[in-house]
């Protein structure tokens, strides 16, 4: 069964409610959103198994440890999903990074796909799919289904804020998936928004409304 982790750190919480002002400007919400992947993807990664290595330190041997080559993948989903890569990157600089091009449709809120290009070795990778909002969830269902036909079997799942409506649907649809949200709100409304949510983050990210 699928493991959520529902952040509950200070300096998390606080950035969040920063972010989810409605005066708050497009470049601080793309730091914010930058900030706030940084510090979640270091508990995502909590998990990176280790390997015994000796280091000389200028004092003599030191029997240390270090993450065990595994290989990993960021997958932001199109637009918003890319606020979250840097954030991420400064973590895990040596993961490679696919794009996945999703929108919903405005009138049936379901994801239309326009873009898919991962990692050649993307099924001995461990993947993290990113996206800001979860909401009905079939933005994150139908790229995580994209990803696992690509031949990953080890897939997690990031996001800012998830209403329980997309939480629900993403546990059903990929029991194997672990989930991090940074906050788990209320609900959907008519529009399939999230409530009380911060807006359109792909527009608050890129200026675009
Ligand atoms: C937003 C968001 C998710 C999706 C969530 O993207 O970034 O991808 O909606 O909704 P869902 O859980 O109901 O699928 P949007 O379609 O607005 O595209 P954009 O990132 O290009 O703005
Ligand atoms: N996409 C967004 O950007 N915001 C929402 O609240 C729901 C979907």
């Amino acid at each position: 069964m699928a493991n959520v982790t529902i952040f509950e750190h200070p300096l998390i919480q606080h950035k969040l409610s920063i972010l989810r002002d409605e005066r708050t400007g497009t470049n601080q919400f793309r730091a914010l959103i930058s900030e706030i992947s940084n510090l979640m993807c270091y508990e995502a990664t909590r998990d990176l198994p280790l390997t015994a290595v000796d280091v000389k330190t200028p004092m003599g041997i030191c029997h240390a440890k270090k993450v065990k080559g595994r290989k990993l993948a960021i997958v932001p989903i199109l637009r918003a999903g890319l606020g979250m890569v840097d954030g991420m990157l400064n973590l895990i600089p040596a993961a490679k990074v696919g794009h996945i091009g999703l929108y919903r449709d405005p009138e049936t809120a379901q994801p239309v796909e326009y873009y898919c290009k991962l990692p050649a070795d993307i099924d001995e990778r461990e993947v993290i799919v990113v996206d800001p909002m979860l909401a009905t969830g079939g933005s994150a269902i139908d790229a995580i289904t994209m990803i696992k036909e690509k031949g990953a079997k080890n897939v997690k799942f990031m996001c800012i804020i998830a209403a329980p409506e997309g939480l629900n649907a993403l546990k059903d649809a990929h029991s194997d998936v672990d989930i991090f949200c940074a906050a788990l709100d209320d609900c959907l409304n008519e529009h399939k928004y999230i409530i009380p949510g911060l807006g359109d983050a792909g527009d608050r990210i890129f200026g675009t409304k």
